[in-house]
């Protein structure tokens, strides 16, 4: 039988939700259809309103909690019908669902991602996993990243140590070195800071291609003290979200160095403090990588891959789509795969990365319309 799946991922950058049909088999994973759908009007606002607010109703909470599985469910039917297997051939549907809070710090550590799997199931009835992150957390992990167990199974070789960098709003590391234990860890603000920045100072919703970065002077008081924050010198496990990196985070660090500064100097000082905690994160592992897999929507940042290639000259770096997976798919592959592992009823969470107690299948099941 065929291993069809569909994976849904909607990411911090909150730029809209990827999915993909992915074939899995022993050579790997084959995408068949992938479509990105850019949240436009209501529901966009109303989930930035979630996790930006500082108070938000249970009625709210719900409501958005639907409505994110509802346009998941659209997003896959549309998928599906501009391809060439209809939703009986499908095993199952792995998503991320949308984090509106992510806390790992103990004690009362929680991580909570809404867009509601049974609307999922009902809607597209195809069997949907989802949540993934709780079990990890369960089981004293950070919930977080995922990705280093998936990017071991589709990006490391055995003779080559390698290191992968997924840029989305959070960037994430992992470090796959043949007969070593896999690390990986958020390293910070990927294009979380760099969109937000771009979209208040002129209301578009990133820089493209990091052309407005390249108009600005990098502040070094600035870079100095976004640096300080805790966070980057934390050893690992670790793992963040956007209560921390926000722009609350960064009007506080513009505040302590009491100087005004014209609004594209401030984007390319984030742009330089993505590359460099990037950087500085890849170095402090001692991976001693030959190659750096690129993926997730900031390879597209010219600016920023330019300077990250700047900040490591002895390393190669290469997009994704080199390894057969394109940036912009990875993650959404990711929660096929995770899908598929929890229905074999193999682990998908790797402790030496997230810090749990144990290896564990993770992720709910909720079976289709039979
Ligand atoms: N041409 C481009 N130039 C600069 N940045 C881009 C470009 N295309 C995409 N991006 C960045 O990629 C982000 C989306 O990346 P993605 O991997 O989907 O992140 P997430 O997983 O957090 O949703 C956009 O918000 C934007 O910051
Ligand atoms: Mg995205």
């Amino acid at each position: 039988m065929r291993e069809l799946y569909i994976g849904g991922m909607s990411g911090t950058s909150q730029d809209g939700v990827d999915v993909v049909l992915v074939e899995f088999s022993a050579a790997g994973s084959n995408i068949h259809q992938a479509t990105t759908t850019p949240y436009t009007g209501k529901l966009g606002k109303r989930i930035k309103n979630l996790i930006t607010q500082p108070q938000v109703t249970l009625q709210e909470l719900g409501e958005v909690n639907v409505a994110i599985g509802k346009f998941f469910g659209q997003c896959i039917l549309k998928l599906l019908e501009t391809s060439d297997f209809g939703a009986h051939e499908i095993t199952a549907i792995g998503h991320s669902g949308h984090t509106v809070y992510h806390k790992p710090e103990k004690p009362d550590a929680f991580t909570m991602q809404i867009g509601d799997s049974s609307t999922i199931a009902a809607n597209t009835g195809i069997t949907t996993v989802g949540n993934f992150r709780n079990m990890d957390m369960a089981f004293g992990g950070q919930g977080a990243p995922l990705a280093p167990a998936f990017h071991e199974w589709c990006f490391s070789d055995t003779k080559e140590s390698r290191i992968v960098v997924n840029i989305g709003g959070i960037a994430n590391i992992s470090v796959l070195q043949p007969k070593l234990p896999l690390l990986g860890f958020d390293t910070g603000p990927g294009n979380t800071l760099l969109d937000n920045w771009t979209h208040r100072c002129t209301g578009k919703s990133f820089d493209h291609n990091g052309d407005w970065s390249k108009t600005g002077q990098i502040n070094k008081p600035l870079l100095l003290a976004l640096k300080k924050d805790k966070y980057f010198e934390r050893s690992p496990p670790k793992s963040t979200g956007l209560e921390h990196f926000n722009l609350a985070w960064l009007e506080g660090e513009l505040r302590e160095i009491n100087r005004t500064l014209p609004d594209e100097d401030v984007q390319a000082t984030l742009t330089e403090l993505t590359a460099e905690t990037i950087a500085e994160a890849i170095v402090s592992t001692n991976g001693d990588p030959q190659r750096i897999i690129l993926c997730g929507g900031g390879v597209l940042n010219t600016a920023l891959v330019e300077r990250l290639s700047e900040l490591l000259p002895s390393i190669e770096l290469e997009s994704s789509a080199e390894c057969g997976i394109g940036p912009e798919w990875v993650e959404a592959v990711m929660f096929a795969w995770l899908a598929r592992a929890r229905l074999k009823g193999r682990s998908g969470n790797a402790p030496t990365v997230t810090g749990a107690r144990q290896v564990t299948p993770l992720g709910g099941v909720y079976f289709g319309a039979t």
